[in-house]
């Protein structure tokens, strides 16, 4: 019943309508998965200060400290406070439930008791960040940390 009346057609509508009602579905379909703005994905997570523990970029190893550039800049190798979003990228992307289940933590903070970077990082546990950031702009983000290249 509250289907039928949610749909904008009876079943009586003629049946000439329906090739458009397709191409309706198919815009729908495609407006869930948009392509990612990020540029502004990245000020998002800028004004929400999740760079105050990530990076984009994971930190040199040791193996690139010949790297003369980035060895002469950056301090020797030490574990990161949380985990660099293209390492973040690399374990879920082929994971279909990581865009909600990456959301949620980032809304409601991680499972101390269940840390998914233990050893990688310092950080024992991400705090909850929805003061900081709504539920639509912590999709966006987590949809662009997904959509980053794997680290070199
Ligand atoms: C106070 C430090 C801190 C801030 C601020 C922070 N994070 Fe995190 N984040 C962490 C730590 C630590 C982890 C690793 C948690 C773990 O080991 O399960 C993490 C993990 C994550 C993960 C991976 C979660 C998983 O289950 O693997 C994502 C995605 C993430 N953060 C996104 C964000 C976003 C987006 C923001 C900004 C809105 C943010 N973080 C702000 C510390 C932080």
């Amino acid at each position: 019943m509250i289907a039928r009346a949610a749909f904008p057609f009876t079943p009586s509508a003629p049946l000439r309508l329906w090739p458009v009602l397709a191409l309706l579905a198919a815009g729908a379909a495609q407006a869930a998965a948009p392509a990612v703005d990020g540029a502004r994905a990245e000020r998002i997570a800028q004004g929400a200060g999740c760079f105050g523990c990530h990076q984009i970029d994971p930190r040199p190893t040791d193996e690139d400290e010949d790297d003369d550039q980035s060895a002469a800049t950056t301090p020797a190798a030490r574990p990161p406070i949380a985990p660099a979003w293209r390492n973040v990228a690399t374990k879920y992307r082929h994971d279909g439930g990581a865009l909600e289940r990456l959301t949620r933590a980032v809304l409601g903070g991680s499972n101390p008791y269940d840390p998914h970077w233990k050893y990688q990082v310092t950080g024992l546990a991400m705090p909850a960040n929805r003061i900081a950031i709504s539920e639509d702009d912590a999709r966006l983000v987590v949809r662009w940390i997904l959509s980053l290249d794997d680290a070199d």
